[in-house]
């Protein structure tokens, strides 16, 4: 959500902050804008309502000359997206620019205060109470910006990432966190500083991720300088970066999207190697391993996530319990913080999340660990968050998802739930070890059998002509395929804007089978799995009040193939593996569906792909 990007160094910065504002496109925004310190010793702003390239239009006749500046994609909290909302905001005096990822909860008590002392503010957003408190302070105490900035987020209550420039010192950008992510890339003669990693990873793999409560200093000629709000000096621990650029390129696909759906067999190969070993018979999470006590002990397991990661958590829920015998829940990180829960030290608390960055999520985390909870995290984004903050835990490895409708990640996280079922069984000894052979035999499969279930694309694309008009869908399944069929929701919902609920197919004849008639399709994701004969009744259910139906089955499937409209067969698997196979149909189908109705895929609207405010 929101995007931040600067540089300090002896090269062109407008090209390099518009370089990154794309590459963090991806993470959803409704404006831009720029902040440019002349050598001159003035600051130039330039922003823009809508896309990156709207502001680029904007800056062709500008004076662009500086070698230092912040940029930023805003997407509102408050205020509406406008030219004069966007950001960076100047402080009263034009001497500052400050950007902002986040909010600021107490903004209308600083602001009446402010007001009071003669301040007045262009903007209706909570970011200009912060910069105008900041220039109000190093006047007030004639003090230098960085104590300036220090006493203001003393003050302030929220979430943020900010970074500001001075007039007076065009070559030196303050950064500080709390609560969003800000990294740090350090070059040769030249310092970035952005949200991720993906604007500077072209330029180079040295990265310091910030943590809460500390503020960088970044000056050209200088070593990167961390202090924390108190003034102290905080260790500049230096990361190497894996990433590539190639995996920031769509590689010859329309889409990042498209490109991810495909990139499955790929990335579930990097999330099982060195895991599952022996030829299947070790199925070993380090995470897990260095909490075996943890595990061994548990009495309940707690899964907190938000979106697809909540449909990830719930099939943990089954692959937990079936596995290892483990009672769990599975709860919205959103509802979760404000549930009042109940935790103990017994308790393991598993947070899911891509990014590692979701407000809630994060916020579930702090709160399970104040609670005593053993609090373990599974995450794409090594360095984030929700890593850092968890005791221990697992790297889905699944490389940058760009897209905003999460594909490949998904399908990580599932595999790595199923290791960490499977790696918890073999130290609990809930299951035998035959059973755990042959699970870790088809696991080693499973990359080459997401590549033969991706070759129905082409005949899902011509499925999907049929049903681009189509004004509400029902994705049905049970058991392991209920999750996969609210996924499957959730896709085509997120980047076609179709209406799409996803049931367990039997709760279907409790409601939602009145919606049912020639108008409202019915996928039904009905693999060979110990619910099957009872999935063939919903089937006639839907049938016989003339829904059309699209199944996902298994090859070779007599029953529900003869009475579906469109067949779509996948290789038969272990029960508990099945989600995984049955779900790459789905993504391709809300991918083809949204195209053809000329959607966004990459970038839907009003959505972003982290969401760092509640
Ligand atoms: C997925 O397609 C969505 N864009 C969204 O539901 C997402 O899964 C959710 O916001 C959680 O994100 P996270 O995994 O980064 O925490
Ligand atoms: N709360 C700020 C605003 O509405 C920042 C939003 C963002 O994170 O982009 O302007």
């Amino acid at each position: 959500m929101c995007g931040i990007v600067g540089y300090v160094g002896d090269n062109n910065v407008y090209d390099i902050l518009i370089k990154g504002l794309h590459r963090l496109e991806y993470r959803g925004y409704d404006s831009a804008g720029i902040a440019l310190a002349n050598p001159s010793g003035k600051i130039n702003i330039y922003k823009s309502q809508g896309k990156v390239s709207n502001l680029e239009d904007f800056c062709k006749d500008k004076n662009l000359e500086a070698k230092s500046g912040i940029a930023h994609t805003r997407w509102a909290t408050h205020g509406e997206p406008s030219d004069n909302n966007a950001h960076p905001h100047f402080s009263e005096d034009g001497n500052l620019a400050l950007v902002h990822n986040g909010t600021i909860e107490n903004y209308q008590v600083i602001k009446d205060a402010l007001i009071e002392q003669g301040c007045t503010f262009q903007s209706e957003t909570d970011t200009e109470v912060l910069v105008q408190l900041i220039e109000y302070i190093k006047i007030k105490n004639n003090c230098n910006l960085l104590d300036a900035v220090r006493e203001a987020l003393k003050q302030v209550v929220g979430a943020y990432a900010i970074a500001v420039i001075e007039k007076d010192n065009p070559d030196r950008i303050i950064a500080a966190r709390n609560s969003s992510p800000l990294a740090v890339g350090i070059g040769d003669n030249e310092t970035f500083l952005a949200s991720d990693a993906t604007p500077f990873i072209e330029y180079t793999k040295d990265a310091v991720y910030l943590k809460d409560g500390e503020i960088a200093i970044i000056e050209k000629g200088e070593p990167l300088k961390i202090v924390t709000l108190e003034n102290k000096e905080s260790k500049v621990d230096i990361t190497t970066l894996e990433m590539s650029i190639s995996q920031l390129e769509k590689g010859g696909y329309d889409h990042f999207m498209l490109k991810e759906i495909f990139e499955q067999p790929t990335t579930l190969r990097d999330c099982i190697r060195g895991r599952v070993i022996n030829n299947g018979c070790n199925i070993m999470l380090s995470g897990v391993m260095d909490s075996k006590e943890k595990f061994l002990n548990a009495k309940r397991i707690v899964i907190v996530a938000c979106g697809t990661s909540w449909h990830a958590a719930l099939l943990g829920k089954y692959l937990i319990q079936d596995n290892c015998k483990i009672p769990v829940e599975v709860e919205y990180a959103s509802e979760f913080r404000y549930s009042n829960p109940i935790l103990d030290e017994r308790d393991i608390v598993i947070a899911i999340s891509q990014s590692g960055e979701t407000a809630d999520t994060l916020a579930a985390v702090k709160i399970a660990k104040d609670m005593g909870a053993y609090v373990y995290g599974i995450s794409n984004v090594v360095g984030s968050s929700i890593p850092r903050e968890t005791h221990s835990g697992t790297y889905i490895h699944v490389g940058p998802e760009i897209g905003v409708a999460s594909t490949k990640a998904f399908t990580g996280q599932v595999m790595v739930l199923t290791l960490l079922s499977l790696s918890i069984a073999q130290i609990k000894k809930t299951m035998p070890y035959e059973k755990i052979c042959e699970l870790g035999k088809a696991i080693i499969k499973i990359p080459s059998i997401v590549q033969r279930v991706l070759k129905l694309n082409d005949k899902i694309e011509k499925l999907s002509m049929k049903y681009t008009y189509a004004k509400n869908f029902l994705y049905l399944g049970r058991g392991y395929s209920y999750p996969v069929a609210l996924e499957g929701a959730l896709k085509l919902k997120e980047i076609s804007y179709i209406h799409a609920e996803g049931y367990p197919a039997a709760e279907m004849k409790h409601g939602p089978i009145a919606l049912i008639d020639a108008e409202m399709p019915s996928v039904i994701i009905a693999p060979m799995d110990h619910v099957y004969e009872k999935i063939v009744s919903n089937v006639q259910q839907v049938k016989a009040r003339g829904g059309s139906i699209i199944a996902i089955v298994n090859e070779g499937d007599e029953i529900i193939s003869k009475m579906a409209d469109h067949v779509l067969e996948v290789p038969e698997m272990p029960e508990c593996l099945t989600p995984i196979i049955t779900s790459i149909p789905l993504q391709l189908l809300s991918y083809y569906i949204a195209i053809n109705k000329g959607k966004d895929v990459d970038m839907p609207r009003n959505l972003a792909k982290s969401v760092t405010v509640e």
